[in-house]
């Protein structure tokens, strides 16, 4: 896991208390070990327990309070236990990071698509959402303040990026997120979400289906972008920014974090010649 990207910048999160699902792993682990820098007491959320535990450990042994919750985000029970977990040991929420999701590795038809294997998808990228975005409303609400932002992908603005469960999961999750900015504008809640494109976690190997190493996964995606010179890292997915009172007025916003692999389907030197 990248550490150092954003080393001796100003701490955005002082005092706020943040939510992570999925902060087990990858960009939620990253985000996680980030706010505290930032200065957020951290609780994560995540099925994947021994590993979330020792993130919370690592945090802890450095100074920064966190804790640790078990969590199915499919599961409204839990979400809700996590939210109230995270609400009563600090007294108020002030972000909550809805970034649990998964990928399916069917790359089949969608003729011969498992409906089993779309429902699961679903129910973590899309329900999971939902349900992080219901039950932190529901504590943001009476304090009049919060920022909900959720984890799409570039997936979410093109199709024929990703499988058909997961492209509809991240399309679905910037109209959740619209929807929801709508209704929670008036109670001074933001709502966003941010759509990354590939950085180096799990997720993206098992995606890519490849036995990658870190280095060569992080050079085709860097390679894949029209911004050169940048090698994605999991911090470099812009959470902060939007958990953080700088981005104030920033509400129902889908921000692509891709060096601009999707603002074009050609480098500009074919465009310009052309
Ligand atoms: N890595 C990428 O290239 C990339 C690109 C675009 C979007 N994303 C999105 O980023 C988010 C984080 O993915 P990642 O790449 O860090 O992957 P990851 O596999 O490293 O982390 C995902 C985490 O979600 C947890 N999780 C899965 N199902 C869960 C459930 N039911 N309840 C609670 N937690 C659950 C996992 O245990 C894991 O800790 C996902 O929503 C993913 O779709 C990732």
């Amino acid at each position: 896991m990248a550490g150092t990207v954003f080393a001796g910048i100003a701490r955005r999160l002082e005092g706020k208390v943040a939510l992570i699902t999925g902060g087990a792993s990858g960009i939620g682990e990253a985000t996680a070990r980030l706010f505290a820098r930032h200065g957020a007491r951290v609780v994560v959320a995540d099925v994947q327990e021994e590993l979330g535990r020792a993130v919370c450990d690592d945090l802890r042994a450095g100074g920064a309070p966190a804790a640790f919750v078990r969590c199915d985000v499919t599961v409204e029970d839990d979400v809700r236990g996590a939210v109230d977990a995270a609400a009563a040991e600090h007294g108020r929420l002030d972000v909550m990071f809805n970034n649990a999701g998964i990928v399916d590795p069917a790359r089949s038809s969608i003729v011969d698509y498992d409906a089993a294997d779309f429902d699961r998808v679903l129910a973590i990228n899309l329900r999971g959402a939902f349900l992080g975005t219901k039950h932190a409303a529901r504590v943001m609400i009476p304090a009049r303040r919060g920022s909900i932002v959720t984890t799409a992908s570039i997936a979410s603005v093109g199709g024929g990026m990703a499988t058909h469960a997961y492209t509809c999961s991240k399309h679905a999750v910037v109209g959740l997120t619209r929807n929801a900015a709508a209704e929670l504008g008036q109670h001074g809640i933001r709502v966003n979400c941010v759509s990354p494109a590939t950085v180096m976690t799990p997720l993206a190997t098992k995606h890519i289906g490849l036995s990658v190493d870190r280095e060569t996964l992080e050079g085709m995606a860097s390679a894949a972008a029209l911004l050169k010179g940048v090698v994605p890292k999991e911090e470099d997915v812009a959470v902060a920014f939007l958990a953080s009172d700088e981005a104030r007025f920033v509400s129902g916003h889908n921000l692509v974090v891709d060096g601009a692999s999707t603002s074009s389907r050609l480098p500009f030197s074919a465009r310009a010649g052309g």
